[in-house]
């Protein structure tokens, strides 16, 4: 049995202080949901200061990003063992880095291996743009990112993927359930290349790409999906806490 992951991704959104007040409104309710991990994931500056307001609690952090590099000139950038303690989980080649911030395949690659080694959980985030989806290449586009992100890297049990279809992030026009559902079993098809059908089998893979409370259910109902990375409905503490409610009464049912 896969336990279901939800992660919120706040992206560059909230000040330390909004920070604070957001988990201070979370923190109670999320830590007594059971049979679901729930992941923060805010900017780097406010990972110190919710780490030590979510101790004790079942609440676990992520980055958003991290550099492959243990160390050096490379002004502005955060490392692994800078997150080590801070973070269970670290986001990897979300879209956003991918297209505003000219993220490789190789750079990703580099990423999953450096964050493995530090002993963090990559989130490794994959999907087609709108015209791949409209050509029909979805298949190739996400297996080719998940092979080219895992080249060389042993089996990653502690790997957890997000499926994210370019053009359902940000916009308010999710992926159907059963299309999510869909792609998601040929991710997990492309991890079984790799490493085997015992390890694909125990890899979450996630949706992500306008998540609310509102669509939650579909998704969850489905066999495939291990749970979501949500953007916006993350930064509202009543639609956060009612993704992750939902989540653990539907997988629990399962
Ligand atoms: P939205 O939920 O705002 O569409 O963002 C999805 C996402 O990119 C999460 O990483």
């Amino acid at each position: 049995m896969r336990l279901p992951i939800i992660a919120g991704n706040w992206k560059m959104n909230a000040t330390l202080k909004e920070a604070i007040d957001l988990v201070r409104e979370m923190t109670e309710r999320l830590d007594r949901i059971k049979g679901v991990e729930k992941v923060l994931c805010p900017p780097f500056i406010s990972l110190a200061t919710i780490k030590e307001l979510i101790t004790g609690s079942s609440i676990k952090l992520g980055a958003q990003n991290m550099h492959f590099e243990e160390r050096g000139a490379y002004t502005g950038e955060i490392s692994p063992s800078m997150l080590i303690g801070l973070c269970d989980f670290v986001i990897l080649g979300h879209s956003e880095r991918r297209h505003y911030f000219g993220e490789s395949d190789e750079v990703v690659n580099k990423k999953v291996k450096a964050a493995l080694r530090a002993g963090l959980k990559p989130i490794l985030c994959v999907g087609e743009r709108l015209e791949e989806n409209e050509m029909g290449r979805t298949r190739e586009v996400v297996t080719t990112q998940v092979k080219l992100a895992l080249s060389g890297v042993s089996p990653p049990e502690e790997l957890v993927i997000a499926y994210e279809p370019v053009w359902a992030i940000g916009t308010g026009r999710p992926s159907t359930p059963e299309q999510a559902n869909d792609t998601i079993g040929i991710i997990r098809s492309a991890i079984a290349e790799l490493y085997g059908e015992a390890i694909a089998s125990e890899i979450r893979i996630q949706y992500g790409g306008s998540v609310t409370s509102g669509n939650i259910g579909g998704f969850m109902q489905q066999p495939e999906i291990d749970g979501a990375l949500v953007g916006g409905a993350s930064l509202k503490a009543e639609e956060f806490l009612s993704i992750v409610e939902q989540t653990a009464a539907i997988k629990k049912v399962r």
